[in-house]
């Protein structure tokens, strides 16, 4: 059976291509939606992709996430840097995370060079735009790999 994963996204990425293009590019989210389904079925992860600009929502999410997915992909955008009951969340769920930032976090305000999640996750993907979220997925993958050996 494949491994299945959830790939989640915090508040204003669904505006992602008409946000700050300079820092997050033109890709619109339902593009990059697509990117990340398409190259998830090609290496055979099953992927969930979603977003809320809730940070409630977020919690419930994560937490549901521990039942049914193998692995984690979450940018928590700007609840990265403001958010315990996020980290709180994640260190419930016990199995890969990796957080993704599409913006090089520690180039910008300071308010964003501190991460409340980072010592939380398995590993981090940063300042590479969009192409991050096709890296983090095949590291997944791999994380994945490893484990069921
Ligand atoms: C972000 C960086 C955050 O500081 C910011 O609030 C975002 C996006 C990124 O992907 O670069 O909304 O997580």
């Amino acid at each position: 059976m494949n491994n299945k994963i959830i790939i989640i996204n915090g508040p204003n990425l669904n505006l992602l291509g008409e946000r700050e293009q300079s820092q997050y590019g033109n890709t619109t989210f339902d593009k990059l939606k697509d990117k990340c389904i398409n190259k998830s079925k090609e290496i055979g992860l099953e992927l969930d992709f979603v977003q809320s600009n809730i940070e409630g929502d977020l919690v419930n999410i994560i937490q549901e996430s521990r039942k049914r997915f193998d692995g984690m992909i979450i940018n928590a955008a700007a609840f990265t840097h403001t958010s315990v009951a996020i980290k709180d969340a994640l260190e419930i769920f016990k199995k890969p995370i990796i957080e993704l930032h599409i913006s090089n976090i520690y180039k910008r305000e300071e308010f964003r060079q501190k991460s409340l999640i980072s010592d939380t996750v398995t590993g981090g993907i940063f300042g590479l735009g969009i192409d991050g979220y096709i890296l983090a997925i095949i590291s997944m993958q791999n994380l994945l790999k490893n484990e069921n050996k």
